[in-house]
């Protein structure tokens, strides 16, 4: 069983105060972007994960994978066996801010239902991955949506065209716990002090999605999380900068980053951004990729 998954880039990101559960209350607007991992599934006689693709080596490939998390719960709530070879081809960075593991964890939950026949539906599945953290229910759902709560309740947002991403990979990874450590710590020692709601997406930006305007859509784009990613990462304001310098519309921190996403006017624009940022080096590699792309879906 094989099934592909996208990425993420946030288009919104606006963070709120820490809830009881230690989680931040998130208003947010995601994009799947067709940077993609793949995750086959194959009958085996226990729990089995092998991973390939760049960073692979930093990836754990027992319990503290999200897809293997993703397996369990599914076989548990399903009752069967958590029996499964699951190979993992990762294209999407590693610890890159672009919800990578959460992607996997979706996939994992499309492939493993689909190979034990375990009947869940959508919604069922949805269920799960709300469950297994943040970013997977977006991951199944694909497409442009609005998260709130942590990110996982999720609602689809009508957006037209396709939009050209040019998204700058670092030779690192950034901790997403750390990264929110250091919101905290930023908010707290500024005389804003934490805010309690997460702010609302601008209006301005859904009117953007909804015609397709990708003008519209770059003077829209906002991270939260971006000052924190900076401060953890000061090489990202290069990066930021020289995207800005060579033509993007606009350029922001992916989630949590490090990687940096920068949007343009076109395909051909993408392309040629995408080499000039790799001849300045300012980051490990570039990739194409455009939006909104597809959730987790069996690849026959
Ligand atoms: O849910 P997920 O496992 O993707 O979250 C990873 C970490 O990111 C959490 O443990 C938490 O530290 C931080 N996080 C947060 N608020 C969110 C989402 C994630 O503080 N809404």
């Amino acid at each position: 069983m094989r099934v592909r998954v996208p990425a993420k880039v946030n288009l919104h990101l606006g963070v709120g105060g820490v809830r009881p559960d230690g989680y931040h209350e998130l208003n947010t607007v995601f994009q799947a972007v067709d940077l993609v991992d793949e995750v086959i599934a194959y009958p085996a006689r226990h729990l089995e994960i092998s991973i390939s693709g760049p960073h692979a080596d930093e990836v754990p490939a027992d319990s503290r994978n999200l897809a293997w998390r993703a397996a369990s719960l599914l076989a548990e709530r399903a009752q069967v066996a958590p029996h499964v070879r699951l190979e993992i081809a990762k294209a999407i960075p590693v610890a890159g801010g672009m919800a990578g593991g959460s992607a996997d964890a979706a996939a994992t939950l499309v492939a493993c239902a689909e190979l034990w026949q375990t009947s869940s539906s959508r919604p069922e599945l949805a269920q799960l991955a709300a469950e297994l953290g943040s970013d997977v229910a977006f991951c199944l759902l694909g497409g442009t949506a609005l998260g709130t709560g942590r990110g996982e309740i999720l609602a689809p947002v009508l957006s037209t065209g396709t939009f050209w991403w040019v998204l700058a990979l670092a030779d690192y990874g950034l901790s997403t716990p750390a990264v929110y450590a250091e919101f905290d710590r930023l908010n707290q020692s500024s005389s804003k002090g934490i805010p309690q709601d997460a702010a609302g997406s601008p209006d301005a930006l859904f009117d953007a999605l909804r015609a397709g305007d990708t003008r519209g859509l770059a003077q829209t784009l906002n991270n939260d999380l971006q000052p924190a990613a900076v401060s953890l990462a000061p090489a990202l304001r290069r990066t930021l900068a020289a995207g800005g310098e060579l033509g993007a519309l606009a350029g922001i921190v992916s989630g949590s980053g490090p990687t940096c996403a920068f949007l343009t006017s076109s395909q051909r624009s993408a392309t040629r951004l995408a080499a000039a940022l790799t001849a300045e080096d300012v980051c490990r590699s570039t990739r194409v990729a455009s939006g909104p792309a597809s959730g987790a879906r069996i690849v026959r």
